[in-house]
């Protein structure tokens, strides 16, 4: 047995000094470029991020919304192991066909179907507009469109939609350039534009209540294709390894190893698994000691996550006693890692995972070497995550945010227990809705620029090279928040 002598500290307890800011250097200069992972297109290559921000691998934080708008506004979506391998698959293949503005996500009906159905279907989606095909899926031929405004749903629903769709529809024909389709579509005068290809095959729709918000955003996250970027998860259960192929199969771009604690043999063996059917970067983890990185690092990953038992709803540390500070843990793998480089003269990136609840605590992850942050409750806010959205009785509204650990994601893999032996190491419950990632995080992105510049930094590399941070005394951080003032509303 041995005892540190040292507390470990979390991230909250740190402040940035500020330093001088040069003349180029001010809020708009900075760049937030970073390094997601090792490559394997060539020697030092890495997969690169506009922005540092991972949305974690978790059912309430990464479906196929979150996975394309993260990647949209520069950073990566981790899709969900704790799920069936189709329907994982099936969202990493929705991101990968995405492009910007092209729906081609949407339900489509068959001429054959009835009315009453398609009123159930509007109820039930809130979708109001539908193309139809001979087959009624998705790429079959089209035939027509039927909306809310074809049909009385009163009186029409014995009939069928052969019966009240429209025929005359305008189409664009092999489209692929967005401003031609979304003027084509206004010339049409309505809401949407159906693309077929030469032969009538429906490819894809433009809706105009997309127009702005799809429009492409230069900092996107994209393969050499054009395409979105996509990163997924898997177990380290040998029953993963069809998984894997499956996941490269529909266009996965980066792996991630998803366990509470990946300093285990287990790791090792997936990473020589997964080399063996194919050279993908793989990011390992998650550790928070130099000996955990040391192993990963030898053992192949492309990237190693750092964080254990600080996730916002996580019970690891209370069910278990296992853990560690998040910023000593920084510390720790980050001097681990710069030793690493020095002797192999490899640079493996690190992504802290976990308890990040606004900007200044990532950018104080940054600078102790973080090269992104990977977060859950943050981004589970956002309209764009799967949790439902609710209104307490006070008119706010929520969304559900339930941990991998929680009875209800039931990711026992993750935890390294059987199904049988399963006990919680997370909660389910609510985090106040906070409208739109596109939004959000632009938000986000403008504090931390903000942050960087005050330190006198234009990149992350300079913050990490020469950031002074210092912990803070309780008194010190109790002055630096809000009091002696309400916010915002009269009290009652
Ligand atoms: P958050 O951003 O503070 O909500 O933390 C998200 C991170 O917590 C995830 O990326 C995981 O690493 C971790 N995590 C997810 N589910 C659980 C759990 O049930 N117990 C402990 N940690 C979890």
């Amino acid at each position: 047995m041995r005892v540190l002598d040292h507390p470990s500290r979390s991230l909250r307890e740190f402040r940035l000094l500020p330093a001088l800011t040069p003349a180029d250097a001010s809020a708009p200069d900075v760049s937030l470029a970073t390094s997601l992972c090792r490559s394997p297109t060539g020697e030092g290559a890495t997969i690169g991020l506009t922005s540092p921000f991972v949305s974690a691998a978790m059912q309430a934080v990464t479906g196929r919304d979150m996975a394309v708008a993260i990647a949209q506004l520069g950073g990566i979506g981790v899709v969900p192991v704790s799920q069936s391998v189709e329907a994982q698959c099936q969202t990493v293949a929705a991101v990968k066909r995405f492009k910007a503005g092209f729906q081609t996500d949407l339900v489509t009906l068959s001429p054959g179907q009835s009315l009453s159905e398609v009123a159930a279907l509007m109820e039930r989606t809130g979708h109001t507009r539908f193309p139809v095909t001979d087959t009624g899926i998705f790429h079959g031929r089209l035939l027509g469109v039927l909306t809310d405004n074809d049909f009385d749903p009163h009186s029409d629903l014995g009939f069928r939609v052969a019966d009240r769709m429209r025929k005359d529809v305008q189409v664009g024909v092999a489209t692929r350039d967005l401003r031609e389709a979304n003027r084509l579509m206004v010339e049409t005068g309505r809401g949407f534009l159906p693309i077929v290809s030469e032969e009538g095959t429906l490819l894809s729709v433009v809706f105009k209540k997309d127009r702005d918000k799809h429009l492409r955003h230069p900092a996107e996250t994209v393969d050499s294709q054009r395409r979105l970027r996509v990163a997924a998860a898997v177990s380290t259960h040998p029953e993963d390894r069809e998984r894997v192929q499956a996941l490269l199969e529909h266009g996965a771009d980066v792996l991630v190893l998803d366990a509470s604690d990946g300093h285990t043999a287990y790791q090792a063996e997936m990473l020589e698994t997964i080399r063996r059917v194919r050279d993908v970067p793989v990011v390992a983890g998650n550790v928070v000691t130099a000996d955990g990185f040391e192993f990963l690092a030898e053992a192949g990953a492309a990237a190693v996550k750092v964080g254990m038992g600080v996730g916002s709803g996580c019970t690891t540390q209370a069910m278990k006693g296992t853990g560690r500070g998040q910023a000593t843990a920084l510390m720790d793998v980050a001097a681990a890692r710069d030793r690493h480089a020095e002797r192999t003269g490899q640079r493996l990136p690190l992504i802290a995972d976990g308890g990040i609840s606004g900007p200044a605590e990532i950018v104080v992850a940054l600078a102790l070497g973080a090269d992104c942050v990977m977060l859950g409750n943050l981004l589970a806010r956002f309209s764009e995550s799967p949790g439902r959205i609710v209104r307490n009785r006070s008119g706010q509204d929520f969304k559900e945010y339930w941990m991998e650990g929680s009875a209800r994601a039931a990711n026992a893999r993750r935890y390294a227990q059987t199904r049988a032996g399963f006990f919680e190491e997370g909660i389910e419950g609510w985090v106040p809705h906070e409208g739109s990632v596109y939004d959000g995080l632009p938000l986000l992105a403008r504090a931390l620029r903000s942050a960087l510049s005050t330190a006198g930094c234009r990149t992350l590399a300079e913050l990490q090279e020469r950031a002074v941070l210092e912990p803070q005394s309780p008194a010190s951080l109790a002055v630096a928040a809000v009091r002696g003032m309400e916010p915002r509303d009269l009290p009652a």
